[in-house]
């Protein structure tokens, strides 16, 4: 039986019925735009050999045929064939782009009893180990790893394995250590409230990797906050604290002797269907707000509201990180925070590094279609997608509640 039960032709597009039920409207524009065929793309590159601009809005087909494929010959003569399923997945209404938006696995401070984390040993083990790590990033915004060795750029080493180091003001590493003449609260022994790294930046940090090499200060425990989760709080109690943070755009600035870097950005910024993609707040280096006065004492209100929420238990997900450990979160969405510690107690010593999520991501679905592949041949057998009781191996981090 063809997927395609039946067409129904309209002046501007077509409505493919699926065998199983549901439609799909596809225009013909879009369908042109996309001929697959080898006069229209490079069969190597993947890319348009034509300009897009090139095509008319108001193209007709002169035939239509479906069976496997959907045939259309248009009214210049050019023919062009659609695989059904390359058509499905590739569909745009509504309901097709929800189910392909990213689904992120919310979280609490439940998480301590069984946080996502996974050895180095089973990362290297297989394309299945990286599967699973990259997945836990993915669902979870983050993942600790265990058994990294406590040397110095042993954090590169790791990061390497999913993506290229991103270089910035703080040097390809840096090392979190409390040492005089600070240029960042982070290199002190203070607190750190929950925050995102460097939102000053126009193309914001967004995978951090922080890596344990020794952690023998009193003090200094780790806290990680699923902002996502916060957000949705937000916006269920208080939509006018959400759509504030939204839409205030706020001065973040970093500056030391070498380098200024300043732009604005609203904490809060959402794709336009509302989905909340990045989340910028770090409270340290927010410039003096500069916006329309009637909005700074909501402002402030919304914030503090939407602080409170990060640092509510229910929320904070608590630990120590031993050597060894290294924490790979999502920075625009997992808000990082560490209490106060006492150097004189012994040394707290924290390499890190960045990386681009479009890197890793990316890596994940090759990664994703090649196993896919290999499964299909019956080569092996993949493991489902990051579930509750997949998450981890080795030994898990402490909790420090
Ligand atoms: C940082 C940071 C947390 C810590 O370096 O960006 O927030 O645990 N460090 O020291
Ligand atoms: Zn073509
Ligand atoms: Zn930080």
């Amino acid at each position: 039986m063809s997927p395609i039960a039946s067409l129904e032709r309209a002046p501007d597009r077509l409505r493919v019925t699926w065998s199983d039920g549901g439609h799909d409207d596809f225009h013909h524009v879009w369908l042109r735009d996309n001929c697959r065929c080898e006069t229209c793309r490079d069969p190597a590159a993947g890319e348009r050999l034509f300009d897009t601009v090139s095509v008319s809005s108001d193209l007709e087909p002169r035939t239509v045929t479906a069976a496997d494929d959907l045939v259309i010959e248009w009214d210049d003569g050019h023919v062009s064939s659609f695989p059904s399923r390359w058509l499905r997945e590739h569909a745009y209404g509504p309901a097709a782009r929800a189910a392909r938006a990213a689904q992120p696995t919310l979280w609490d401070a439940s998480i301590a009893q069984d946080p996502p984390h996974i050895s180095l040993a089973q990362i290297d083990a297989s394309d299945e180990g990286r599967r699973r790590w990259l997945r836990l990033i993915r669902d979870y915004g983050f993942a600790i790893v265990l058994d990294v060795p406590t040397r110095e750029d042993a954090v590169v080493q790791l990061a390497e394995r999913i993506a290229f180091v991103q270089e910035t003001n703080f040097g390809r590493t840096f090392e979190v250590v409390s040492k005089p003449d600070p240029n960042n609260l982070a290199y002190t022994s203070h607190r750190l409230f929950s925050h995102t790294d460097i939102p000053n930046r126009h193309s914001a940090v967004n995978l951090q990797l922080l890596h344990c090499i020794q952690n023998d200060a009193t003090g200094g425990e780790s806290i990680l906050v699923d902002g996502f989760e916060a957000a949705r709080r937000l916006q269920a109690t208080d939509p006018d604290a959400f759509e504030l943070l939204r839409t205030v755009e706020v001065p973040w600035r970093f500056q030391d002797d070498d380098t200024e870097i300043q732009n604005r950005f609203p904490v809060l910024h959402t794709d336009r269907d509302g989905r909340l993609v990045e989340i910028r707040l770090n409270t340290g280096i927010m410039a003096p707000l500069d916006t329309d006065p009637e909005l700074v004492v909501p402002f402030y209100r919304a914030l503090r509201t939407f602080g409170l929420l990060l640092r509510d238990p229910d929320l904070e997900y608590h630990f120590r990180m031993a050597p060894g450990h290294c924490q790979v979160f999502d920075n625009q969405r997992v808000l990082h925070a560490r209490a106060a510690f006492d150097p004189s107690t012994g040394r707290r010593h924290l390499q890190g590094c960045y990386v681009d999520k479009d890197d890793a991501l990316g890596r994940l679905r090759t990664l994703e279609r090649q196993l896919a592949a290999s499964d299909s041949v019956g080569v092996a057998a993949g493991d489902g997608p990051a579930s509750h009781d997949a998450r981890g191996g080795g030994h898990l981090p402490s909790t420090s509640r």
